[in-house]
């Protein structure tokens, strides 16, 4: 949406959550839920989400609206030439975020052709593991399917045809939540399901420990955009005042239902088939095949699933390289050097694929590579976005728009806004209090547990 500006309310609902709709809620949040003892963490990340995320999120929204301005200049543009830095983390996070966010959205798109192929019909559970083991070891595939997801995010980009593309979300999005709808339930009628459902929803706090903690935080961070700047710079596109609030709240809604979609069509269908809940990134890919199976028409069911999940992880991988190419665009303008857009869009996506490489192969040539603290490659680069610049960003945001930013500013914008002046208080006290010092306590506590 770099181009456009949004004229309607609607417009930049679309563009938002489809940004913030992805394999965040979709992929991630089922597998971290799994590895990090289910129920406890579900209402933990809700917690988050509804305490840190929403707040955080009007106070992005803010700053770009009332600037108008794009992460790198936003900040200026309010008098604080020094706080860019916040800026620059963004940029730099959205471009790693994208290099790995990738190599999912690849497996995504490979999962579209094995289910025209037929290649998922009527096999087991364990061959489905097989088979998304073969996926993602297999050098050329992995990379090839990584490839196809940044060309066609690139296309997209290139083409300046996103918001066509948002448009289609006012159709594809409800499409989605039918066919969730329709996994669900299989998922809940399978035997055995009732164990599924217990572990997600019956919180047990003896399985969290101090880093699925900082888990969930990561989680509810992540999966609505936080802490990057990208819905900073979604929102210097809208033009009037008034809806901010009101926009958070559909996005933060919208999020979380889809996270809760997820994880009832994965977690009753896990213990129905015996499998394991911390598998890890594998879940969803070797659970959903399973659960298709026995639904009427499951082949093509799986395909149509498919096809929306990688809609709405390319909606958010848009908005991810807009976040870098519009970063960089304005710091080259601002140096007065001339390179055009369509060279820095392609540019950075040829980077992205290049740093993104040791990810794709993470799971199979480098899975034996350690990294950060005995990690692969790829989880080094989830553990630094996810789990320290997404909450660094949002701890600097919420500072920024707690304590930094003149207060007129803030005042105004939320006068004219929907948010009124009855919740602006405690909407104030989340920001100044509440964020900080939970951002704070968690990191600092799982880096002395570490
Ligand atoms: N919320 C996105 C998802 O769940 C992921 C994401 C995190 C993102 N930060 C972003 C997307 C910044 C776009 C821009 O899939």
């Amino acid at each position: 949406m770099a181009q456009n500006s949004f004229a309607s309310k609607i417009g930049f609902i679309l563009a938002a959550a489809g940004s913030a709709i992805g394999l965040g809620a979709i992929w991630k949040f089922p597998y971290v839920t799994g590895t990090s003892g289910g129920g406890a963490f579900l209402l933990m990340f809700l917690a988050f989400t509804l305490l840190l995320g929403l707040p955080l999120l009007i106070g992005e929204f803010i700053v770009g609206r009332s600037t108008q301005k794009t992460a790198l200049l936003a900040f200026k543009k309010l008098g604080h030439r020094r706080w860019t830095l916040v800026g620059y983390l963004g940029v730099i996070a959205c471009f790693l975020l994208l290099s790995f966010y990738s190599v999912i959205g690849g497996w995504v798109l490979i999962y579209v052709g094995l289910g025209l192929s037929g290649t998922l019909n009527g096999r087991s559970p364990d061959e489905f593991g097989a088979v998304f083991g073969d996926v993602v070891s297999s050098p050329g595939i992995a990379v090839f399917g990584q490839f196809l997801f940044l060309l066609i995010t690139l296309l997209i980009v290139l083409k300046g045809v996103e918001a066509g593309i948002e448009r289609m979300s006012k159709i594809l999005m409800p499409l989605l939540f039918v066919s969730f709808i329709v996994l669900v339930i299989r998922s809940l009628t399978l035997d055995g399901a009732m164990e599924g459902v217990r572990f997600f929803l019956q919180p047990d706090f003896s399985a969290l420990t101090g880093e699925s903690v900082l888990f969930a935080l990561g989680q509810a961070f992540f999966s609505l955009s936080l802490g990057v700047a990208a819905m900073l710079t979604y929102a210097s596109y809208i033009q009037t005042k008034g809806t901010l609030n009101r926009s958070a709240n559909m996005i933060v809604l919208l999020n979380i239902a889809v996270s809760l979609l997820a994880g009832l069509a994965i977690f009753p269908a896990v213990f129905a088939s015996g499998l394991d809940p911390a598998e890890g990134p594998a879940l969803l890919f070797v659970v959903l095949p399973a659960v298709f199976n026995q639904v009427p028409l499951g082949g093509f069911f799986m395909v149509l699933f498919f096809l929306l999940f990688t809609f709405a992880s390319i909606t958010s991988s848009i908005a991810m390289l807009e976040v870098v190419v519009a970063g960089v665009t304005d710091k080259l303008n601002e140096k007065k050097q001339t390179i055009s857009k369509r060279n820095v869009t392609l540019l950075s996506a040829a980077i992205v694929f290049a740093v993104g490489i040791p990810s794709a192969l993470s799971f199979g040539v480098m899975s034996e590579m350690q990294f950060l603290n005995g990690r692969t490659f790829f989880d080094s680069m989830d553990y630094i976005v996810s789990y320290v610049l997404m909450p660094v960003g949002a701890l600097l945001t919420s500072i920024f728009v707690g304590y930094i930013v003149d207060q007129r500013i803030l005042k105004e914008e939320i006068q004219t806004s929907d948010i009124g002046v009855k919740l602006y208080p405690i909407w104030h006290f989340l920001i100044r209090y509440v964020i900080p010092v939970t951002v704070a306590v968690v990191m600092v506590s799982t880096w002395v547990t570490l």
